[in-house]
């Protein structure tokens, strides 16, 4: 297998996709903030398994992070990173310093509106107009035939299609299913900022997302009602903060009352030191 190529320029990225280009090869890109767990490596999986040259770009970007969030404390851990990359047989990091990617004149940003208003933009100003910001510098610095991204992050998926849709980028945007732990658990790098309690009780964001998803199955239309009941499970267990839980269209992501069609039940909650996310997605019986 050859050697896990670290790679930490924009100038030399794109010379290394142009000669993969020119090659004919097709360029897979996993995109990234490091401190990987399986769910990242199940993307890398699935491009590996679609594409002849796999990147994972490794770059925990501050444009993404409010002021009042966790930036600072958010885990890292490169050499581990690199190490479970190179087992995989990925081809490529692509990890570029902060100042490559914002030196101090950079001043152009990418934002797309309406799906980004509702969920987690009403309760993280900024944050996904970050995301495609630095996605469009990553498809530019990668160029990639096809980018992957997770489930769990459902919002920043639809956003992230319709950046490419909207300026015609010639490449597709994969979205694999969300890994999880054993007892339902999203992974996500942010757990390990868990305390040991939080931990264990966390589990209950699945387990709301699980009943609220039966309830839909059963037949239950009122979603105001799902939501309530969901509320309840989680404060059962939980001591937290909930951002929001919203049923919503999938492919529009406004807020549905009555159930009639498939949507995505998509949650957010604050703990301690920690905001996790968290949807899942449900249809009503046939009638
Ligand atoms: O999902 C993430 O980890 C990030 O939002 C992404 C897509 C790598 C952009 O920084």
């Amino acid at each position: 297998m050859p050697e896990l190529q670290r790679i930490s320029t924009v100038v030399a990225m794109q010379a290394q996709s142009e000669t993969w280009r020119r090659e004919g090869l097709c360029i897979g890109l996993v995109p990234t903030m490091g401190f990987l767990h399986e769910g990242h490596l199940s993307l890398v999986d699935y491009s590996l398994a679609h594409s002849d040259r796999t990147v994972v770009s490794i770059f925990v970007n501050p444009l993404q992070f409010g002021p009042r969030e966790d930036l600072a404390i958010y885990p890292r851990d490169m050499e581990r990173d690199l190490d479970l990359l190179n087992q995989r047989g990925v081809d490529a990091v692509f990890h570029p310093e902060t100042v490559e990617f914002y030196p101090p004149n950079f001043s152009t940003f990418v934002e797309v509106q309406e799906l980004t208003a509702g969920l987690c933009g009403v309760f993280r100003p900024g944050h996904f107009r970050g995301v495609t910001t630095v996605v469009a510098k990553l498809f530019a610095a990668v160029r990639p035939h096809l980018a992957v991204f997770g489930q769990k992050d459902y919002q920043q998926s639809a956003i992230i299609r319709q950046l490419v849709r909207d300026l015609n980028l010639d490449l597709s945007v994969e979205v694999a299913p969300t890994i999880r732990e054993t007892d339902g658990l999203a992974m996500s790098s942010r757990n390990i900022n868990l305390s040991d309690d939080e931990r264990r009780r966390a589990p209950a964001l699945y387990r709301a997302l699980v009943m609220g998803k039966e309830r839909i199955e059963e037949g239950r239309r009122d979603a105001t009602a799902i939501i309530a009941d969901m509320r309840a499970t989680i404060e059962r267990d939980l001591t937290t903060d909930i951002d929001y839980i919203s049923i919503v269209d999938p492919d529009t992501l406004a807020e549905v009352a009555e159930i009639t069609g498939p949507v995505v039940i998509a949650l957010a909650v604050r703990l301690a030191k920690v905001r996790l996310i968290d949807n899942i997605a449900a249809s009503p019986p046939q009638r």
